[in-house]
């Protein structure tokens, strides 16, 4: 935008409101976890340890981010998984950057109408409850596709810790009981399911308890001994597929046989000077992030300040339009023709702005595509090494505990990835997301994706390592902790915890955390026409480290420590490691 334009826009934005803050506000939080060798940012702080140790052997953060992954499938088996799928966003320390994409694929024998009825409406739960929701799982494939390609260490090294703490369990913290208490009455649902993750009297397990996991210590060790062909080759996969057969699941061998994962261009973009680098197609995320990041470089967000009516106005319009285009226009690039040069363009950003009423909210029926007839769900980490190379891993069984369904003998927690997929254009999906024909379902064809895992630079050297569970919300998650690092100064810490805000087109509702914005801010926002849902819960729990500095103004003035991470205080057992 002009600068005289923006400043006009700034200025009568502030006279109109007669409220414009004289500053920013910050978010309490605690001081982010120093570190000079390297920084591991987990959901469980077992799989923390996980991750330092490796890099203390001399493994470097690819090595990290496979044991890491393997042992969140163990002690954080809500999300952490082998039985579902995920994206890797890797910046090398050289500059160079590359991303691995292992999400689950569509079973051969999908089909579009798979989860609708005879009347083609859809049946409730079919696609995430049970075997028909299973989408081919691509973890393992693609921690052994990252370990060959750009790690150091054996696969054995690797995996050693997790399958030592399935074998011989670990006791059950605050954190941890959380999880499972929540889903008692699923997981009771499947035999195999119940057995692991429910006492024998059905209760759920309480904190000091010990949870063993023997079939998954032994489908780890078969791994870890055989590499992923006994997954997708051997027993595992036999005994996932009769399971499947045997109770209303379409998933064959051949299914297994053909999982290949994919190595993909990451998305970049530049922000205020910052280059981002996220997750492409099958995600929405790293195009959807740069969408409105460019919308936004426009506004003069650090003077309207955190959480101001102004800021929060702009930052909700650029996300009404860039969840437009995400929900009918992005799919699998194997299927789909991604528009990413056009919603990567900044010109494109500039017609958006235009199009931003400075004084009312938009409205999402007239932004209505044509052709249109967390949370606790997945999980971030970030790692960075000595040598500066930063991964960002965000994987997912989608629903907490996936589909809710272990094929008997194998321990391993399936997915429901396929409510990712459009059921029926115009239909919510679990998150609440209407999308379209472009991610409709097709045999080995991946759903559409939010996970946003990013690294961002400057300069050509790491600045910041982020993302986020939180379904439909981890864009805007992701999103926001960037923003509040570089607009408005706040520490990594600070800048993960901060109040959300959260738009996503349809509904056409503002999601606000409990307490997040202030009442008059909230008059302020209402008298424009929006309408405010503080009640939702579903805001992830995600995980950044920061280069140089806890914050901008720490890394300007130099002396910072070298790694800083944070893991969000809404992470029940989570933690950011050091050394
Ligand atoms: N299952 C959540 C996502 O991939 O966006």
């Amino acid at each position: 935008m002009h600068p005289t334009r923006r400043t006009l826009i700034a200025a009568s934005l502030s006279i109109a409101f007669a409220l414009a803050p004289l500053t920013s506000i910050f978010a309490a939080s605690p001081a982010p976890v120093k570190g000079e060798h390297g920084m591991v940012v987990t959901a469980q702080h077992l799989a923390s340890e996980v991750g330092v140790e490796v890099l203390k052997k001399g493994g470097n953060a690819v090595d990290a981010a496979v044991a890491v992954g393997y042992a969140l499938a163990v002690v954080y088996p809500n999300a952490g998984n082998i039985g579902g799928g995920g994206f890797m966003t890797i910046r090398f320390k050289d500059g160079k950057s590359t991303f691995l994409d292992f999400r689950e694929r569509a079973p051969l024998a999908a089909t579009k109408t798979m989860y609708l009825d005879k009347d083609g409406n859809p049946v409730k739960g079919a696609s995430l409850d049970g075997y028909l929701a299973v989408g081919v799982p691509g973890s393992v494939a693609g921690f052994e596709t990252a370990r060959e390609k750009y790690g150091t260490l054996s696969r054995q090294d690797l995996m050693a810790p997790a399958i030592n703490y399935a074998k011989d369990g670990f006791i059950l913290d605050q954190g941890d009981t959380a999880s499972f208490s929540g889903s008692a009455a699923r997981l009771a649902k499947d035999p195999a399911a119940a057995a692991i993750f429910l006492k024998p009297d059905g209760k759920s397990y309480a904190i000091g308890d010990r949870l063993i996991q023997p079939d998954l210590a032994a489908s780890l060790a078969a791994i870890s001994e055989k590499g992923p062909d006994a997954f997708y080759k051997g027993a595992i996969a036999d005994a996932i597929v009769k399971a499947s057969g045997a109770k209303g699941g379409i998933l064959a061998r051949q299914d297994f046989e053909q999982y290949a994962v994919r190595e993909l261009k990451p998305v970049t973009c530049f922000y205020r000077g910052y280059e981002v680098t996220s997750s492409p197609p099958p995600s929405s995320g790293g195009v959807i992030i740069c969408e409105i990041l460019n919308v936004l470089e426009g506004y003069p967000l650090s003077y309207l300040g955190a959480g101001s009516a102004e800021t929060v106005h702009v930052m909700v319009e650029a996300m009404r339009h860039a969840y437009v285009d995400r929900n009918s226009a992005l799919g699998d690039p194997d299927f789909v023709d991604n528009p990413v040069s056009k919603l990567l363009d900044k010109t494109y950003a500039k017609d958006i702005r235009d199009r931003i009423d400075p004084f009312r909210a938009g409205v999402s029926q007239d932004l209505m595509p044509k052709g249109f007839g967390e949370s606790k769900e997945t999980t971030h980490y970030s790692i960075i090494d000595n040598d500066g190379n930063a991964v960002a891993v965000t994987y997912t069984l989608n629903g907490s505990f996936g589909a809710g369904v272990v094929a008997d003998g194998t321990g391993i927690l399936l997915n429901n990835e396929m409510d990712d997929f459009t059921q029926k254009p115009g239909v919510p999906n679990l998150y609440g997301l209407v999308q379209g024909e472009a991610n409709a379902i097709q045999p080995k064809k991946t759903p559409l994706s939010s996970m946003s895992p990013t690294v961002v630079a400057k300069d050509g050297k790491p600045f910041m390592v982020i993302g986020s569970p939180g379904g439909s919300r981890i864009i805007t998650i992701t999103l926001e902790a960037i923003v509040n690092v570089i607009d408005h100064g706040m520490n990594i810490q600070e800048a993960i915890d901060a109040p959300r805000i959260h738009h996503q087109w349809l509904p056409d509702t503002v999601y606000i955390e409990p307490f997040g914005l202030s009442p008059d801010t909230e008059k302020l926002l209402a008298g424009m026409g929006y309408h405010l849902d503080p009640s939702s819960t579903t805001w992830g729990q995600a995980a950044g480290i920061l280069v140089g500095g806890k914050s901008l103004a720490e890394i300007e003035k130099g002396g910072g420590a070298r790694y800083n991470g944070a893991i969000d205080s809404r992470a029940a057992s989570g933690e950011a490691l050091g050394y």
